[in-house]
């Protein structure tokens, strides 16, 4: 395990460096064919990115003193979805975006089809890394994860929550409907990335996994709150994507329906929540270790890019 002694941004920058050798490890090298999709693929995923899900997933790990070893693909698994889902966001399809993790994106880099083909890639690369290695003592809980995954990446997760993002484009959302929007468009994968972390694990019971699932419920949803106050407030440089860019494409948010104030405060009552779900965990003493977990949910919130 990464040293439990070590402070917060310690622990952060170990997890990042290491998930880095993962990835870099788990990815293609442009000596396979085809060169150009492979390069694509990690232009879209090395060197950049704040690795909040990979955190996630080490962080939930530290609460159930899961193998690290496990983590990793577990880790990498969620890392690449959501690099995939980047590409695919940021596509003139989409979000029609041209700056990603401060540099030009994968098809303005590359081109469109490539773009399309590299997020599909990643896509199978993580059900790849999940399902390529013993991750859970019992074989059935590692086919829980791969679902899991399954549900939380597609149209009743991640994608749902895209679809609903571009069906909205120029409406007026109501807050439920905003709500859930984020829940799965976001907070499904930060969802995931926590579960995934605690399966690797000694198991939990059902009411620890669903205060467990709570508390990333409301991390997940403070993550896109928070996404959305620095798309008006950040600059392009400091978030290295385009700043500004919900307002410029009419897209509802947190700060459009509720303005900046609310949203904040709203990012901090979710804070509030998670806290509140993961102190049901005890203290360290009692053999679990939330601490990881809620330090990950400060920086969440306070984060400024
Ligand atoms: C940005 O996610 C896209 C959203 C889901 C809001 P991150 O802010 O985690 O992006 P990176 O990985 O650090 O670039
Ligand atoms: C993207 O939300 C969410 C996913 C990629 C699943 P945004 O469109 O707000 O993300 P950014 O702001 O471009 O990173
Ligand atoms: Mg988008
Ligand atoms: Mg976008
Ligand atoms: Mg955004």
């Amino acid at each position: 395990m990464i040293a439990a002694e070590l402070d917060f941004a310690a622990w952060m920058q170990a997890v990042q460096l290491r998930i880095e050798g993962v990835l870099e490890r788990t990815l293609p090298t442009d000596e396979h064919i085809p060169a150009r999709l492979h390069q694509a693929m990690r232009y879209a995923v090395l060197d950049g990115g704040k690795r909040v899900r990979p955190l996630l997933v080490f962080a939930a790990g530290e609460l159930v003193g899961a193998d690290p070893a496990r983590l990793d693909h577990a880790a990498a698994a969620v890392e690449l979805i959501h690099a995939y889902s980047l590409v695919h966001d940021d596509m003139p399809a989409m979000d029609n975006d041209v700056l990603r993790r401060g540099k030009p994106t994968v098809h303005v880099h590359f081109d469109e089809a490539t773009a399309l083909l590299a997020g599909d890639a990643l896509q199978t690369a993580a059900f790849d890394s999940l399902s390529a290695h013993v991750l859970a003592d019992d074989p059935r809980d590692q086919i829980k994860m791969v679902n899991l995954l399954a549900k939380a990446s597609g149209s009743v997760g991640m994608c749902g929550g895209q679809g609903i993002d571009l069906y909205s484009v120029g409406k007026a959302l109501s807050l439920p409907e905003l709500e859930l929007m984020h829940i799965l468009k976001t907070g499904a994968l930060i969802r995931a990335s926590v579960l995934l972390g605690a399966y690797c694990g000694q198991a939990l019971t059902e009411a620890q996994m669903s205060k467990l699932d709570h508390a990333a419920k409301c991390i997940g949803l403070a993550f896109q709150v928070v996404d959305d106050i620095l798309d008006c407030e950040a600059d392009s440089a400091t978030l290295g994507k385009t700043a500004g860019k919900d307002a410029a494409n009419d897209k509802p948010t947190y700060v459009s329906l509720l303005g900046l104030a609310t949203a904040k405060e709203k990012a901090a009552e979710l804070q509030a929540e998670a806290h509140a779900a993961l102190d049901t965990f005890g203290d360290a003493s009692a053999g679990f270790k939330p601490t990881r977990l809620k330090q990950l949910a400060d920086f969440i919130v306070a984060r400024r890019s």
